[in-house]
């Protein structure tokens, strides 16, 4: 068979986690996106790490049996990146011309890229104009073999990639820009993506991205804990820590529980970093003189599904938490009963940029 050049174009959401990937495919409705598909595979032990697709051949294979397995057929993936490596700033510069700026955003970016910019990919967008000769630009810098090697697992695989989005863009995308049930959007939110070995954290005011930052911790360092105390399999470690209930932490007489004994440490380690994160956010706001305080985290990726974890970290941070999944939201219809696809939601995002963007 050949071939044709005008081979219609066909997408597949792609988020390659360091736990898991997972495939959505998305159709467009009148008020909103039909998930036709959706699929999710373990990925491969130490096949990705600190967002570099190190066994490009089992990530591949991998890709493959997830597009197999959930009836996906496509020809391009969008892709996201995510990690600790991955800059996001939102910085205060002299006003330019744009032309201006993208011949020097190597220098600009060079203030806040740890490595060297000459590794980086570097992506800008101009938010704003304050009053006093300045301009307000959001600077994205990802390190040349996280984006390289994604893109090639990919195509090896039989996918092109159309799109390379930030991960925290996409949950965006899918949670708080087009939901239609809340006024987030509206507002100022934490969106907390707690992942296997990274938790995002983004500072979201009124649509504008104003802090991303990314925390080494997440379900891996708990499943790791329970493994090394209790002397488990990985398997027993997993689906131990799914049996858990933080909640239990907060009762008056708090029950005897080693396994969450051994936990809260952990637990308390993280909260603290996201509080960390959160007061900076606070003191850069408090400095500029516009205090903009977040009135709400949303809490997404797979370590969100922890029973009880936005109970207590409600109660740890003083702040409004909400366990969101892309299912949640009204405007993504599905086809049966799926879950809220709290681990989704960048998936979905990235399949969302297959369509114009319609909010
Ligand atoms: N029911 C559950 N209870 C507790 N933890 C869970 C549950 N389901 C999944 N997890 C945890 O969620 C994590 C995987 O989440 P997710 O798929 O969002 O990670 P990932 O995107 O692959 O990782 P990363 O973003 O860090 O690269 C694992 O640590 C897993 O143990
Ligand atoms: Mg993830």
């Amino acid at each position: 068979m050949r071939l044709s050049p005008f081979r219609k174009k066909s997408f597949v959401g792609l988020d390659l986690g360091s736990h898991a990937i997972k495939a959505v495919q998305l159709e467009r409705t009148a008020t909103g996106w039909r998930v036709t598909r959706h699929s999710t595979t373990p990925t491969p032990e130490g096949a990705i790490k600190d967002g570099v697709v190190i066994d490009g051949d089992a990530v591949t294979e991998s890709i493959r049996r997830l597009l197999k397995s959930g009836h996906i057929h496509a020809t391009c993936a969008n892709i996201g990146v995510a990690g600790a490596t991955v800059v996001v700033r939102n910085v205060r510069i002299p006003k330019m011309p744009e032309a201006t700026l993208r011949k020097s955003i190597r220098f600009e970016a060079g203030r806040y890229v740890p490595t060297s910019v000459e590794d980086s990919f570097i992506e800008f967008e101009i938010l704003g104009y304050p009053d006093d000769g300045q301009m307000d630009v959001l600077i994205v810098a990802a390190p040349k073999d996280v984006v390289e090697s994604r893109v090639k697992a990919c195509q090896a695989a039989g996918l092109e990639v159309e799109v390379v989005d930030l991960e925290p863009f996409a949950s965006y995308r899918a949670l708080v820009e087009t939901d239609a049930e809340h006024d987030w959007a509206e507002k100022t939110v934490a969106i907390v993506d707690i992942g296997a070995h990274t938790t995002s954290v983004s500072v979201v005011s009124k649509g504008v991205f104003s802090m991303t930052r990314a925390i080494p911790q997440g379900g891996s360092t708990l499943t790791g804990a329970l493994k090394q105390y209790f002397k488990l399999t990985d398997a027993d470690a997993e689906s131990g820590k799914t049996q858990l209930d933080f909640r239990e932490l907060l009762s008056d007489a708090p029950q005897e529980n080693p396994p969450l004994r051994v936990l809260q440490p952990h637990v308390d380690e993280l909260i603290r970093e996201i509080r960390r994160s959160l007061n900076y956010y606070q003191s850069q706001q408090t400095d500029a003189g516009q205090p903009n305080p977040v009135t709400q985290v949303l809490l997404s990726g797979g370590s969100a599904k922890m029973n009880g974890l936005a109970g207590y970290m409600s109660q740890k941070l003083a702040l409004e938490v909400t366990p969101l999944g892309v299912f949640d939201n009204p405007r993504f219809l599905v086809t049966e009963d799926e879950g809220h696809g709290l681990e989704m939601s960048v998936a979905s995002g990235l399949a969302m940029r297959a369509f114009a963007r319609a909010a």
